[in-house]
């Protein structure tokens, strides 16, 4: 693996899940690999998660990990392609990028959205500035529209929970039902989180997959194509396996929060017709916002064990591209 921006970037995904197992089992098995590699987090945006997670995960295979919230702490970048920079930014991306790239084996890096122009943002060109001049891997801690350290994360944890031996699918014939929900929420949050889910159950190949929101939330079809979609709720938690929490703003009414009906949040009630079905959200959450209490501190919860994921996750990610020759 040469980069890491989306599951695209991933030849065979139940090999890497299998491989973050395998790390999760013996998380130092591999622990000369990185030795004198060096990465670099970058941060233009806040994280604890995929901060610290990427931290332990560079730790436990030798590397040396180092941090720079450029976002707070860095010079102000441009990324505009023949710039006049007699603005507010000081340093141009190309001049910043392949010095990165020098300093560092991999690069990785946190780059929000804005939410204001689509195109825009669904263009990644923060991120693929970094990877046009840095000249070294990048990885992606979460871009404008996708965020895959997260959703790699995700599989493992759904994969996990299969195999555990209480686990009893809805079928045993039938693939485990997954099901993303929409959630309230008081800000206009991005879609990457749900975007890059729904792109690596899809490419995963192993769910019956259901995603539900109000109207005006369709996610953009090259990430939700393959699924079923409904706006009614209940009928998309029925018998679910799996059930997927996370609010977005609208992707076609860009940016905006079209909806904050609180009966869209997940109490336990509404678990009540699905398969004892396992709560997953990628963290921060809303509680009783997004969430209930008494969801989150349920048996049905496992977002604590979801998080802790991430190491495997990126131990995982940090382990292939550091055997393709970083
Ligand atoms: N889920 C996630 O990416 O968490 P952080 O924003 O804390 O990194």
């Amino acid at each position: 693996m040469k980069q890491f921006l989306s599951a695209h970037d991933v030849p065979d995904i139940k090999a890497l899940v299998a491989r973050a197992l395998a790390h999760k089992s013996v998380p130092g098995a591999n622990k000369h690999l990185g030795v004198g590699k060096r990465i670099g987090l970058l941060f233009l945006n806040p994280s604890m998660r995929t901060r610290l997670s990427t931290q332990v995960a560079a730790q436990n295979l030798g590397m040396e990990a180092i941090v720079f919230n450029i976002g707070s702490e860095g010079w102000a970048l441009e990324f505009e392609d023949g710039a006049i920079m007699n603005g507010t930014t000081v340093e141009h991306v190309k001049d910043a990028a392949p010095i990165m790239g020098r300093y560092f084996d991999i690069l990785a890096i946190r780059t929000f959205p804005a939410l204001k122009n689509r195109e825009e943002d669904y263009s990644e060109r923060y991120i693929q500035q970094f990877v046009k001049w840095a000249g070294i891997p990048v990885i992606s801690l979460e871009s404008a529209t996708l965020h895959p350290l997260q959703s790699l994360t995700d599989v493992i944890t759904i994969t996990e929970a299969m195999q555990a031996p209480n686990y009893k699918p809805q079928n045993t014939n039938l693939k485990p039902k997954i099901v993303l929900t929409w959630a309230p929420h008081v800000k206009a949050l991005p879609q990457c989180v749900a975007n890059s889910f729904a792109q690596w159950i899809n490419a995963w190949g192993e769910a019956d997959f259901v995603i539900t929101h109000p109207e005006g939330y369709n996610l953009d079809e090259r990430f939700t194509k393959g699924a079923t979609i409904t706006y009614n709720q209940d009928e998309a938690l029925e018998s679910a396996d799996f059930v997927y929490v996370k609010n977005w703003s609208s992707y076609h009414q860009y940016g905006q929060i079209l909806s904050q009906d609180a009966s869209w949040m997940l109490t336990l009630d509404k678990l009540e017709n699905t398969n004892s079905a396992k709560i997953m959200h990628c963290l921060p959450v809303r509680r009783n916002l997004e969430l209930s209490d008494e969801v989150l501190d349920s048996a049905h919860s496992i977002v604590t064990e979801e998080a802790a994921n991430r190491v495997w996750a990126a131990q995982a990610v940090l382990e292939q591209i550091l055997k393709a020759g970083a």
